[in-house]
C-alpha cells in the first residue's frame, strides 16, 4: 500500500483524477502500526493508509473501502459511507465500473494478494481497461543477484521467462504476467 500512496501523490501532482479502492480486514492508523514488530509477523493484517490518502488530497468520496465488518462509523470522517462495502474489494470495484457511464481513460494500478489480483485482472479484461500490477515478492538482495524474487512473465509473443521483481519490476503490465505460473 505504501508505494501506491506515493504513486497517488505523483498522479495528483500531474492533475490526474484518482480513486482508491482498499480491501482490508482491520483498520490501523499509521500511529498505531506496530513498527516494533516485523510486517511478516503482522502479515495477516492489512494496514490502511487512509489518513495518508486524505493528506495527498483524496476526498472522502474518492476513497472506497471493503471489509468484513459492518462497523463503518469509525471511518465516517475519512470516507463517504456510500463508498463502504461489506465484502470483497473486487466486487466493490466491479459494481463501481458497471455504474460508470464513461469507462475510457481509466487505468488500474494494483497490489495485493494473488487471488485478488487475478480476479481484478479478469475484470480489467472484461471491461477492456489497462492494468498495472505491483508484484509483492519476498526479496533477498534487492539488487538482482539472489533470484529469490523471480516471477514468470512473457513479453509480446515470446514464451514465458523469469523476471526479477527487484530489477525488471516491481511494476508489470497485467498482460505481461504469466498468471498461471505466478
Ligand atoms: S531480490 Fe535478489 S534478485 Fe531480486
Amino acid at each position: 500500500m505504501a508505494p501506491l500512496v506515493f504513486f497517488g501523490q505523483a498522479l495528483k501532482f500531474y492533475s490526474f483524477k484518482l480513486k482508491a479502492f482498499i480491501g482490508i480486514d482491520r483498520i490501523v492508523s499509521l500511529q498505531e502500526a506496530p513498527y516494533g514488530k516485523t510486517f511478516a509477523d503482522e502479515s495477516e493484517k492489512a494496514y490502511v493508509y487512509i489518513n495518508e490518502l486524505s493528506k495527498i488530497g483524496l476526498n472522502p468520496d474518492e476513497i472506497f473501502l471493503s471489509r468484513e465488518s459492518t462497523e463503518k462509523e469509525i471511518l465516517s470522517d475519512k470516507i463517504s459511507l456510500e463508498n463502504y462495502h461489506v465484502g470483497l474489494i473486487v466486487d466493490h470495484y466491479e459494481r463501481y465500473l458497471s455504474r460508470l457511464k464513461r469507462k475510457k481513460s481509466i487505468m488500474i494500478l494494483a497490489c495485493g494478494p494473488k487471488p485478488m489480483l487475478i480476479a481484478l485482472k479478469n475484470i480489467a479484461l472484461r471491461f477492456n481497461i489497462p492494468m498495472k500490477v505491483l508484484l509483492e515478492k519476498r526479496m533477498g538482495c534487492g539488487i538482482g543477484v539472489c533470484m529469490s524474487c523471480v516471477c514468470r512473465t512473457r513479453k509480446n509473443n515470446e514464451g514465458s521467462r523469469y523476471s526479477r521483481v527487484c530489477v525488471e519490476g516491481p511494476l508489470f503490465d497485467a498482460k505481461e504476467i504469466d498468471w498461471e505460473k505466478l
